[in-house]
Formats: C-alpha cells, sequence, structure tokens
C-alpha cells in the first residue's frame, strides 16, 4: 500500500510528520492484519526476533525516546530498571486509560491501526523477556477494546502471538483488560492494583517502583500505547537514525491533541520541538477564533501549569514570547509547564479564568481516590472555593485560602495526582489572581477566615 492517500478533508497539515499516525484516515485503510501486513506490518517484528533482547533496548536508548504518557521519562532508562538475573516473571502493561482531559491520541491508534501497538508490544516484551502483557484500556472505550481482542486474535492466527512466536522460541500473551472507568486508574501503580482486581489505591514508591515490584511484585514495565508504537520506528530507522528527528534529549514525533479555541482543533503528529507554539495555533490550527486574543495555554494535559498569553519566559539566554516557545519537553519544562501527555488547551479572552478553574477543579475533586488526606479533602476544598468564585460568593480572602490548600497538597501525597490536581490552582492563582480577585466580592469578607476575630468571637481575643 504505497500509495499514501488521506480521506479529503483529513489530510495532514504540510508541517506534520506522519509516522506513528501515518495509516490513520488513510483511504482505503482498515483495522485488519492483512492490510496491516500489505504495508509492510510485522516486517519489524521479524526483524527484532532476530536481534539480541539487549541490543533492542540499547537502540530504544540511543533513539531517547522518552515516554508519551505524561512523564517523558527516558523508555530505555526505565527497561534498563528491571532487576538483573530475575527469576521471576516479567510483565509488561500497555497503559491505555487515556484519562487526562485534553488528550485524545491513543484512542485512535486503537481504533484505527491496532497491529501497529501489538507489533510495538510484541518488540517490547521480546527486549524485556516478558511472556505477558495487558492492554489496560479504560471503561469509556468499548470498541477500541473489541478492536484489539480482535487484532490479537488475528496475531495469534498468523503466529505473531502464541508460543514459539515465527519458529523463535519466543512465547507471548496478550490480554486486553477493561478498566471501570477512573482517572486513576491510568497512573501506573493503581493501574497495576486495578488489574490486580482491587481498588485502584496508588502504592507508595519507594518501594513499589514497578519494573522492580509491579504486578503480583514482580517486575513490570509500563508503558504508554504512543510510546510502544515508537519502538516499532526505532526498529526500523536504528536507534541513532531515529534521534535524528526532533531535537537533542527531545526526539522523534509526537501527538499533539489540540483543543479549545482554536479554528482547527485536532490531532497532529510533529517532529519533537519543530514547531512554536505560535506556528501550531497559527498555522496548524488555523488560528485563534475571530477577533479574540489569547489569554493562557495549558500546554500539556490539564494537569499542566498554565501558561499566560502575554507572558514573556527566560529560556536560557533568550526570552520567549509564548508564540516563541519550541513545543519540546525541555523548553516547556523551563517555561515551568511540562510537555506532559500532549494535550494541548488554548483558552481565549472569551472565558472567564475562575470558570477554567473551576472545570478542573471539579474533575480532580470527582477523581481522588481518597487514600491520602491533603488529596481527599483539599482537591474537594479548592472544588468548593472556585465553586464560590465562580457563583459571586467568594471574598479576596478567598483566593489566599485557595491557593494556600492546593501549596498543601503538593508533595504531600502518596502518587502524583497531589500535583495534578494542586499544579493548576497554584499556577492559575500565581498567573492569574488580579482576574480571580475580581470575581469575588470584598463586602464578603469572612471574618471567621480572621482568626483574630474567631478568637474575639469566642470571648478569647
Ligand atoms: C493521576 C495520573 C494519571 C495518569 N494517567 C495516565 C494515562 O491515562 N495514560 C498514560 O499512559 N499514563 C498516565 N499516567 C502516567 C503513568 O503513571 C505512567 O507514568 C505511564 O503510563 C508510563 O508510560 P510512558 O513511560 O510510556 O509515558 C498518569 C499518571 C498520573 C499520576
Ligand atoms: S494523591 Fe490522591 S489520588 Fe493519589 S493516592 Fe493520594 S488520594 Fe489517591
Amino acid at each position: 500500500m504505497s500509495d499514501l492517500k488521506y480521506i479529503a478533508g483529513k489530510e495532514p497539515h504540510p508541517r506534520e510528520r506522519r509516522m506513528i499516525f501515518k495509516n490513520v484516515d488513510r483511504e482505503g485503510w482498515d483495522q485488519s492484519i492483512d492490510t496491516y501486513e500489505k504495508d509492510g506490518g510485522y516486517e519489524m517484528l521479524k526483524k527484532a526476533l532476530k536481534m539480541e533482547p539487549g541490543d533492542i533496548t540499547s537502540e530504544v536508548k540511543a533513539g531517547g525516546l522518552r515516554g508519551r504518557g505524561g512523564a517523558g521519562f527516558p523508555t530505555g532508562v526505565k527497561w534498563g530498571f528491571l532487576p538483573p538475573n530475575n527469576e521471576k516473571p516479567v510483565y509488561l502493561i500497555c497503559n491505555a486509560d487515556e484519562s487526562e482531559p485534553g488528550t485524545f491520541k491513543d484512542r485512535y491508534i486503537i481504533h484505527q491501526d491496532p497491529h501497529q501497538l501489538i507489533e510495538g508490544m510484541v518488540i517490547s516484551c521480546f527486549a524485556v523477556n516478558a511472556k505477558l502483557a495487558y492492554i489496560y484500556i479504560r471503561e469509556e472505550f468499548p470498541e477500541g477494546a473489541a478492536i484489539l481482542e480482535k487484532a490479537i486474535e488475528e496475531a495469534h492466527a498468523k503466529g505473531y502471538l502464541g508460543k514459539d512466536i515465527l519458529g523463535t522460541g519466543f512465547d507471548l500473551e496478550i490480554y486486553v483488560h477493561r478498566g471501570a472507568g477512573a482517572y486513576i486508574c491510568g497512573e501506573e501503580t493503581g493501574l497495576i492494583e486495578s488489574l490486580e482486581g482491587k481498588r485502584p489505591y496508588p502504592r507508595i514508591k519507594p518501594p513499589y517502583f514497578p519494573a522492580a515490584m509491579g504486578l503480583y511484585l514482580c517486575p513490570t514495565i509500563v508503558n504508554n500505547v504512543e510510546t510502544l508504537c515508537h519502538v516499532k520506528h526505532i526498529i526500523e530507522l536504528g536507534g541513532e537514525e531515529w534521534a535524528k528527528i526532533g531535537k537533542p534529549n527531545n526526539t522523534g514525533t509526537r501527538l499533539l491533541c489540540v483543543s479549545g479555541d482554536v479554528q482547527k482543533p485536532g490531532y497532529y503528529e510533529v517532529e519533537v520541538g519543530s514547531l512554536t507554539m505560535g506556528e501550531l495555533i497559527n498555522d496548524v490550527c488555523g488560528g485563534l477564533k475571530e477577533g479574540r486574543k489569547l489569554l493562557a495555554v495549558i500546554p500539556g494535559g490539564s494537569s499542566a501549569k498554565v501558561l499566560r498569553g502575554d507572558e514573556t519566559y527566560q529560556v536560557g539566554d533568550d526570552e520567549l514570547t509564548i508564540w516563541d516557545i519550541p513545543m519540546d519537553f525541555d523548553t516547556l519544562a523551563a517555561c515551568g509547564s511540562m510537555a506532559g501527555s500532549g494535550g494541548v488547551i488554548v483558552i481565549d479572552d472569551s472565558r472567564s479564568i475562575s470558570w477554567v478553574l473551576n472545570n478542573i477543579n471539579a474533575f480532580y475533586a470527582h477523581e481522588s481516590c481518597g487514600q491520602c488526606t491533603p488529596c481527599r479533602e483539599g482537591s474537594l476544598w479548592m472544588k468548593k472555593i472556585t465553586d464560590r468564585v465562580v457563583a459571586g460568593k467568594a471574598s479576596p480572602q478567598d483566593i489566599d485560602t485557595l491557593y494556600g490548600v492546593a501549596k498543601n497538597i503538593d508533595g504531600r501525597t502518596i502518587c502524583a495526582f497531589g500535583e495534578a490536581c494542586s499544579w493548576p490552582t497554584e499556577s492559575f492563582v500565581e498567573k492569574f489572581k488580579d482576574e480571580l480577585v475580581a470575581d469575588t466580592k470584598p463586602e464578603l469578607s469572612d471574618d471567621i477566615l480572621n482568626p483574630e476575630s474567631e478568637l474575639a468571637a469566642a470571648g478569647l481575643g
């Protein structure tokens, strides 16, 4: 299938470079294994099975692949954490929970090119010596789960899965496991608990780093759907060549999901760092809505810290406006936010900042697993305060209280949900305090919040 035609109206933008999404929205493309094989599918598995497993990990390390699930952790380094001379079974889990608000990429791989994921997983399992793998997919993706089941069946029938894969002596089974639809099941240790049939309470790290003590307390690799697909392309090009795509330490392509106030929201695959925020918004996404100004961007899913539209960012010797920021891991981190899961949320000046923050807080208050007090109580307190701000029933002091609550969650919890829920509030208050205070009412200044008058009221002042 060399004729790369896309469905009319769904052609990639000229600034895109499609590797992972090469077959998404392609004319005449379907999810069957025959179509995939005609396009060269499973050839990279054949190549990988002739390599030493350790050499595959070396190629992934040489490529500098960083995880696409959120933290951007180097994949080859993670694989290297598996204990040497281990006698327990090793598991590989594909994280298909895709729960971060603003992120909608993994589902398209699953829906339109499931064999790319299966091929990436078989290669990765061979590299880490896993003979059992799971795809943990969220409940809300029943169609995706059925597509994956069928793809696994087809791969079995062709000898790409099961016993003695392609006569190499390597055995592997992959099972699809459907979650119950909770954000915390995307957190890798919560996911593992859920897969074990328990309530998804995240585990504390250390000691429960999955590579050492994961599923059934055995060494386990958890990787995102997109991350595992990249492995196939690294085998095709070789790590060194693949690393030439993108920028040093920010290699490869990545899927960006743009939502919010742009003319053409959608998914775009670009070389990491090849576009600035301005080029992404103005060229690729057709610009802001008519007559609107950029208020803010959340660049990596709802838990990433917000960037103000009119701020400048000091990155090394350069002073960048928001429009100049290259969309790569390191620059977004240097600007005080993160590339996260690739969910770029664009907010224009038609939006109320209080409403946006309240919307985010409502999500996190609903999704806290409740295991740690700061997160369980704090996420709800933040939501209740922003509820009051939006309803015009908050006092200016409430904004300081809101900030204090966020700061007391951050860094004080079992899992990174603590940061995921507190960073939006922290950054919104730091960057948009005047806007938030403008939605409060000074006449509602509440003496109960003032400890001195509280003491006075109790006759103790
Ligand atoms: C609260 C929370 C939710 C997460 N949700 C997801 C998710 O839906 N999908 C995902 O791939 N990673 C998610 N992650 C990150 C995973 O814990 C883990 O780091 C990731 O799956 C590792 O894959 P990668 O190295 O390929 O990125 C989440 C993390 C946290 C703290
Ligand atoms: S930080 Fe929140 S989500 Fe994570 S374990 Fe604690 S209560 Fe649960």
